[in-house]
């Protein structure tokens, strides 16, 4: 096994070799979509896609049909990188596997990133399609993107998560989302290890501990971005109520099928996102 201590020098040649295929752009933002969410990568303009199986360290999906695609190209004034899919702990992979590509975004130059993704409602009120702005995390997920040596070339042993989701960015997709007449609802996203989904009393028991949206990913991804200094927006597509709520079965089609319903309004709403970053000078 390798230590985390040799990070910086598996995280390195990843991106060097993403950049050899770039020219001279340099992505300034990091998008990682969710299920059902990815087809925004198919939206980058003047795109570059490379399949994670070219890039050293990037974990194999056991999920078949879910290679998964790294796309770099232009959007709303903003060079991106986006994640075509994603590995997730539940395949087997550690945290810090989990992790590994959202370093490389941030190793490539992304000052923003953008992480995206299904969740179930915890919040009786919240419809199936409510987009929710993530505010705060709770981590029940059994292991740590950063367990082991700290690699300090990477970000410090004990980072700060006070304010893991920027708070100005926050209220600019919010300007954004009201602009555009999105009702959009605000919470805490807590990650689960998964793959079940919970049981009814799980699911009381996260409505106690404060959540608002439950979901299998998105906490490594943060945490590494957070330990390299880059700023985060995460917004949450609630794709279904969770379980026990209304009684009825959890299914990943569900899942999917709301995902699909709210493509256009969550795209329009990144589209917007990445043109007030751009006009606000939040990329510089
Ligand atoms: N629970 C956990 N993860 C999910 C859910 C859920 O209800 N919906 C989509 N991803």
């Amino acid at each position: 096994m390798t230590s985390a201590s040799d990070l910086h020098d598996r995280v390195h040649p990843a991106a060097a070799v993403v950049r050899a295929r770039l020219g001279d752009r340099a992505p300034r933002v990091g998008l990682i979509l969710g299920s059902g969410l990815g087809g925004y990568a198919d939206r980058l303009e003047d795109a570059v896609a490379i399949d994670y199986g070219e890039l050293p360290g990037f974990p194999a999906s056991r999920v078949h049909g879910h290679a998964g695609r790294l796309v770099v190209g232009r959007r709303g004034g903003a060079t991106c990188v986006a994640m075509k899919g994603r590995v997730h702990v539940y395949e087997g992979h550690s945290a810090a596997q989990v992790a590994f590509p959202a370093r490389v975004l941030v190793a490539l130059g992304a000052r923003v990133i953008i992480v995206t993704n299904a969740a179930g409602g915890l919040n009786p009120a919240w419809a199936p399609g409510t987009l929710m702005l993530i505010r705060d995390h709770l981590d029940l997920l059994r292991d740590h993107a950063l367990r082991g040596d700290n690699d300090d070339r990477l970000g410090p042993r004990f980072p700060d998560m006070t304010t893991a989701y920027a708070p100005a960015l926050r209220a600019l997709v919010k300007e954004v989302a009201a602009a555009q007449g999105i009702d959009l609802a605000e919470g805490v996203y807590v990650a689960m290890p998964g793959p079940t989904y919970e049981t009814p009393a799980e699911v009381r028991m996260l409505q106690v501990l404060g959540a608002d949206a439950t979901g299998m990913s998105t906490v490594p991804e943060v945490v590494v971005a957070r330990h390299m200094g880059a700023r985060v927006i995460g917004i949450s597509c609630i794709t279904n109520q969770a379980a026990g709520i209304t009684g009825a079965a959890l299914s990943h089609d569900e899942v999917t099928e709301t995902a699909a319903r709210v493509r256009t309004t969550f795209e329009g709403l990144l589209d917007g996102i990445l043109a007030a970053l751009v006009a606000r000078g939040e990329l510089a």
